[in-house]
C-alpha cells in the first residue's frame, strides 16, 4: 500500500508543475503576513461603543485623518493615530423613535451614520449623516473641532437615508456633487449638485438615466486646464445599475461611468434645472480566456497624472462563477472614456422595442457636450442658450453606444476566492528611474494585498491580515507624502506603512520581493526604504528580480544555521517542516547530503508550508535532513534537522525495516492496489483543486495531511473508542505515550479510530491499516509551529470540528464533483491531472 501511494504521489508531483507566478489565475502573494506578525507595523484606533469607521478623509497636509463613524466624528493624528478631537453626533431620541415607527430596524438603521466628510473651505469640513433615516448635513469648524448645530441642512440628495446604500460625493469649489437616493424608500436615484452660488441641479428621473444604481465613486477632472478648445471641467460618477439595453437579460447588471460638465446650469425650457450634459457609458471588465464578465463594480480609484490626459481609473469588480468568488481589477484610461462620450449614442427604437446604435443625424450643438469656445463663438454662452432639439435629444439619449474597454482589453489582476472591496494606488519611483504603480487592495475578509503593476501582469508583493476577526475593508485612504495607508472597517481604523522593508531578511529576499519602496543596502546589510537614499550601495531589481547583485558576501543576520535535534520513536510518522519565507519558493530536501526522492519520503506541497513526511520512521531514517528554499534559482535559506529514531514500545527497531513490515499487509495491498491508485489520483487532483476551498482558513500556518489518525487529549472517554489493534494494550493510553516531554505530540501507528463508527474495518471502507497513510481527507492542522529553540517537529492538532475521518471519501468526492461546475481555467496547475 505504502509504495503504491508513494509512487503514485511521486509521479503526480512530477506531473504537477509548481505555481506559475505570471499566470493570471494563480496570482499568489509572495509573502503572507498574518495578523500576529503585522502587530508592530500596524497602528490601530477605535473607541468603545463606536462602530462603522467607514468614512476616511485626510487633511491637505496629511497631518490629520478625519474619521466618520456611527454617531461620531474623530480627528486622528497621522503617524500615531492618536485621538486629537472627537464629536459625538447622535440622532436625537425622537428621530430614532420616528425611524423605528416607520418600520426600520432599531439595531442597525436608526442611527446617524456619517457617510460624507470632506473639506469645504480652509476653516470648515462639510459632513453628512443618515440621521436615523432623515439625512442631515452640517459644517464642522476645524480649529475647535465643533459641529455647527445651527446650520443643520436637509441632507436629502446629499446623503443616503439607508446606511447600507451606495453613495458618493465630492466638493468642488464650494459645490457638492452627490450621487445617492433622494427619498425614504430608496427608489429615487439622483445625481445632484448642491450648495454654492447656483440653484441645485439634478438628473432626470427616468430609468434610461439611472436604473437602480449602486453608486461607488466620483472623480473631478480638470479638463479645462490648458485646453485648446476651451473645454470645461468634468465630474465623473461610477456605479453599477440594471441594464436597460439588453432586453433578453432583464436582470443583468452593468458597470457604468457617467459624467457631467461643471459649467452646466440646465436648460431654459427643456431640462430646466436638470443636467444637459449627463452622459453615461458601459465599463467593460472581462477576461475572455476565462469567459468571465465582471459587472458588479465595488470601488474606483482615480489616479491623477501630470496633466488630465494621464488620468487613470482603476475599477474593482466582483463576480461569482458557480460557487467561486472571483475579483478583478480593470484599468481605464481617461482618453478611452472621452472617446466613448464623443462616439455614437444608443437609442431606444419604439418599433423594435430595442436599444441600438443611433445612426441618424445628430443635432447641433452636439447633445451632452460641454460649453466650449466653439459654443461661445456660435452664440451658446451657457447651457441655458442651447436649442430645444439638442436638449430633447440629450434627454432621450443619455447612454453611449460604445463601451469602454480596459487597458490591454483585459483585467490587470484576477483572483479566485477573493472579494476585493477597496483600492488605492500609489506611484513610486524605483532605483532604475521607472515610475511604478503600486496597488493596495482591501478584501472582504480583512486582508490588504499589495500589488505591483508590471504592465503585462501584476506581481503580488504581499498580503497583510489587517483585521482579525475577519471584517471587510470598507475604506482605504493613502497618505502619499507620509507613506501611510489607512483602512477603515466596522470596528477599527488601522494605519499601515506603505512598505515594511525589514520584513526581508536577506539581500535575495529583498530583491525577490520586487517591492519598489525597498532596496538592499550593502552598507547596512539591511533591506531599507529607498526614499531619499543614494543608489550606489543599494540593490533593487523590480523589473526582473535578478539576484546576482547579491552574490557579494551576504551577511546572514541570523548567524550560522543551528541544526534542530529531533528524536522520535520508531514507527512514528515523522513530519519535518520547511518554512520558506516566500509563497513562490520551493522546498528542496536532502538526506545525508543527497537529494531526497519521493519514494523515500513524501513531500507535501502547500502554498505556505512545505512538509517532509516520513511515514513509519525506522532506524535507516536517522540522519541529517536539510531543507533549502529556492525561488527563481536563488536560495533564500535553509533548515537542518538531526533526526534520531529510537526503539519504541512494542516496536523493536530491527523489525521496522519498512518493506518487511509491509509483508503482513501485502495481500491486502495487492487487493486494494488498483482502488488505491484510482482513489489517490482522484484525491490528489481534487485535493489540489479544492485546496483553496477546504483550506479557506489556511491563511494561518497549516496544511492538509492525509492520515486517518485521531489522538486522545485525555484517557479514553466514551467518545474515543480504542482501535482493535491496541485496546488490550492499556498502558498506551497513558498520555505520556502520546506526548514527548516538551509537549510535542507523537504519532503512534495503529491508534487511529473512527469517531462515529464502530471498530475500524466493520463500517466504512477504506479501513485503517495501522501506521499507513490512508487516502482520507481528514484534515490535520499543523500548527502552531514551534519556535526555533525547540527541536523542530510539529505539534499536530486535530480538527475536531471537521468531518468524521472515516466518512466515505469516494462518496464525498463524487458529491463535491457533481456540485461543482469546472471553472474554465488556463492554468495547467489547476486543471485536473
Ligand atoms: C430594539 O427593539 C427591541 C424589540 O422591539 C427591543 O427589545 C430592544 O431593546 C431595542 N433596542 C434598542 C437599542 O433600542
Ligand atoms: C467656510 O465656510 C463656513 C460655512 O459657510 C463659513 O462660516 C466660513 O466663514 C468659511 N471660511 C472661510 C475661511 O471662508
Ligand atoms: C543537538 O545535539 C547535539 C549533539 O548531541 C548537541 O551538541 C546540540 O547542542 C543539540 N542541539 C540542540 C539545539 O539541542
Amino acid at each position: 500500500m505504502a509504495p503504491c501511494l508513494l509512487l503514485a504521489l511521486a509521479s503526480l508531483l512530477a506531473l504537477v508543475p509548481s505555481a506559475a507566478p505570471g499566470s493570471s489565475w494563480s496570482a499568489v502573494p509572495r509573502k503572507t503576513v498574518p495578523y500576529a506578525e503585522l502587530k508592530d507595523a500596524a497602528k490601530r484606533f477605535s473607541q468603545g461603543g463606536v462602530s462603522h469607521y467607514l468614512t476616511l478623509t485626510l487633511d491637505e497636509a496629511e497631518a490629520l485623518l478625519y474619521v466618520g463613524a456611527r454617531e461620531a466624528v474623530f480627528a486622528l493624528a497621522t503617524g500615531t493615530v492618536e485621538l486629537k478631537a472627537a464629536i459625538s453626533w447622535e440622532a436625537p431620541v425622537e428621530k430614532k423613535a420616528e425611524c423605528i415607527q416607520k418600520g426600520k430596524n432599531n439595531q442597525t438603521d436608526c442611527f446617524n451614520y456619517v457617510r460624507f466628510l470632506q473639506s469645504y473651505n480652509s476653516s470648515h469640513l462639510y459632513a453628512c449623516g443618515t440621521y436615523a433615516f432623515q439625512p442631515k448635513c452640517t459644517y464642522i469648524e476645524l480649529s475647535g473641532f465643533t459641529l455647527d448645530q445651527v446650520a443643520f441642512e436637509d441632507g436629502k440628495g446629499k446623503c443616503p437615508y439607508d446606511p447600507t446604500k451606495g453613495h458618493t460625493g465630492l466638493i468642488v469649489d464650494g459645490e457638492l456633487y452627490s450621487a445617492t437616493f433622494n427619498n425614504f424608500l430608496g427608489t429615487e436615484p439622483v445625481i445632484l449638485r448642491n450648495l454654492g452660488p447656483h440653484y441645485s441641479m439634478k438628473t432626470e428621473y427616468l430609468t434610461s438615466w439611472l436604473n437602480e444604481p449602486h453608486f461607488v465613486a466620483s472623480a473631478y477632472v480638470q479638463e479645462s486646464a490648458a485646453s485648446s478648445t476651451g473645454d470645461d471641467d468634468k465630474v465623473y460618477f461610477f456605479f453599477s445599475e440594471r441594464a436597460v439595453e439588453y432586453d433578453c437579460y432583464a436582470e443583468q447588471v452593468v458597470a457604468r461611468v457617467a459624467r457631467v460638465c461643471k459649467g452646466d446650469v440646465g436648460g431654459a425650457r427643456t431640462l430646466q434645472k436638470k443636467w444637459t450634459t449627463f452622459l453615461k457609458a458601459r465599463l467593460v471588465c472581462s477576461a475572455p480566456e476565462q469567459q468571465l464578465h465582471f459587472n458588479r463594480l465595488q470601488a474606483v480609484f482615480t489616479l491623477p497624472g501630470a496633466d488630465w490626459q494621464d488620468t487613470t481609473f482603476f475599477g474593482v469588480f466582483q463576480a461569482r462563477w458557480g460557487d467561486v468568488d472571483v475579483s478583478a481589477i480593470c484599468r481605464y484610461h481617461i482618453l478611452e472614456v472621452k472617446k466613448a462620450f464623443e462616439g455614437p449614442y444608443k437609442e431606444y427604437r419604439e418599433q423594435a422595442q430595442k436599444w441600438g446604435r443611433y445612426s441618424d443625424e445628430v443635432p447641433s450643438p452636439r447633445p451632452g457636450a460641454c460649453i466650449t469656445d466653439w459654443h461661445r463663438q456660435n452664440g451658446f454662452a451657457s447651457s441655458l442658450e442651447l436649442p430645444d432639439n439638442t436638449l430633447n435629444f440629450a434627454k432621450k439619449h443619455p447612454l453611449m453606444d460604445e463601451p469602454i474597454l480596459p487597458h490591454r482589453g483585459r483585467p490587470l489582476l484576477l483572483k479566485k476566492d477573493a472579494n476585493f472591496t477597496q483600492l488605492v494606488v500609489d506611484r513610486v519611483t524605483g532605483l532604475d528611474g521607472t515610475i511604478y504603480e503600486v496597488l493596495f487592495i482591501g478584501t472582504g475578509d480583512g486582508w490588504v494585498h499589495k500589488a505591483l503593476n508590471l504592465g503585462a501582469h501584476v506581481h503580488l508583493v504581499e498580503e497583510l491580515q489587517v483585521f482579525e476577526p475577519a471584517q471587510p475593508v470598507e475604506s482605504l485612504v493613502l497618505a502619499g507624502r507620509k507613506k501611510l495607508l489607512f483602512a477603515g472597517s466596522r470596528f477599527q481604523v488601522a494605519q499601515l506603512p506603505l512598505a515594511d522593508c525589514s520584513r526581508y531578511q536577506s539581500c535575495t529576499d529583498c530583491v525577490l520581493a520586487r517591492d519598489p519602496y525597498c532596496a538592499w543596502s550593502r552598507n547596512a546589510s539591511l533591506c531599507v526604504r529607498t526614499e531619499g537614499l543614494n543608489g550606489s550601495q543599494l540593490v533593487q531589481d523590480v523589473l526582473s528580480s535578478d539576484t546576482r547583485a547579491c552574490t557579494l558576501p551576504q551577511v546572514a543576520k541570523q548567524g550560522p544555521i543551528i541544526p534542530k535535534n529531533v528524536t522520535v520513536v520508531a514507527g512514528t510518522d515523522l513530519v519535518l517542516t520547511c518554512r520558506l519565507g516566500s509563497n513562490l519558493a520551493q522546498a528542496l530536501w536532502t538526506f545525508e547530503g543527497r537529494a531526497l526522492v519521493a519514494e523515500q519520503a513524501l513531500v507535501l506541497h502547500d502554498a505556505r508550508l512545505r512538509a517532509l513526511v516520513v511515514p513509519g520512521a525506522g532506524a535507516q531514517h536517522s540522519g541529517t535532513y536539510r531543507c533549502y528554499s529556492e525561488e527563481q534559482g536563488a536560495r533564500l535559506g535553509s533548515e537542518v534537522y538531526r533526526v534520531a529514531v529510537l526503539a519504541g514500545p512494542g516496536m523493536p527497531l530491527e523489525t521496522r525495516a519498512p518493506l518487511e513490515s509491509l509483508g503482513l499487509v501485502w495481500v491486502v495491498a495487492v487487493c486494494l492496489g488498483a482502488l488505491c491508485l484510482v482513489l489517490v489520483l482522484v484525491v490528489f487532483s481534487l485535493w489540489r483543486r479544492l485546496r483553496e476551498e477546504l483550506g479557506k482558513g489556511a491563511k494561518a500556518i497549516e496544511s492538509t495531511l492525509v492520515y486517518p489518525i485521531e489522538l486522545p487529549k485525555e484517557p479514553p472517554s466514551p467518545r474515543f473508542v480504542p482501535s482493535a489493534a491496541s485496546d488490550s494494550d492499556e498502558k498506551l493510553w497513558d498520555p505520556a505515550s502520546y506526548y514527548y516531554s516538551d509537549g510535542s505530540l507523537k504519532i503512534v501507528p495503529g491508534h487511529a479510530v473512527c469517531r462515529n463508527g464502530g471498530p475500524p474495518g466493520t463500517t466504512s471502507p477504506p479501513s485503517a491499516i495501522p501506521g499507513q497513510p490512508l487516502h482520507s481527507p481528514t484534515r490535520i492542522h499543523l500548527g502552531p509551529l514551534r519556535g526555533s529553540s525547540s527541536n523542530g517537529y510539529i505539534r499536530l492538532a486535530l480538527g475536531a470540528e471537521e468531518r468524521p475521518p472515516c466518512a466515505d471519501l469516494a462518496e464525498e468526492l463524487r458529491r463535491k464533483l457533481q456540485q461543482r461546475q469546472p471553472l474554465p481555467d488556463s492554468n495547467p496547475e489547476e486543471s485536473s491531472v
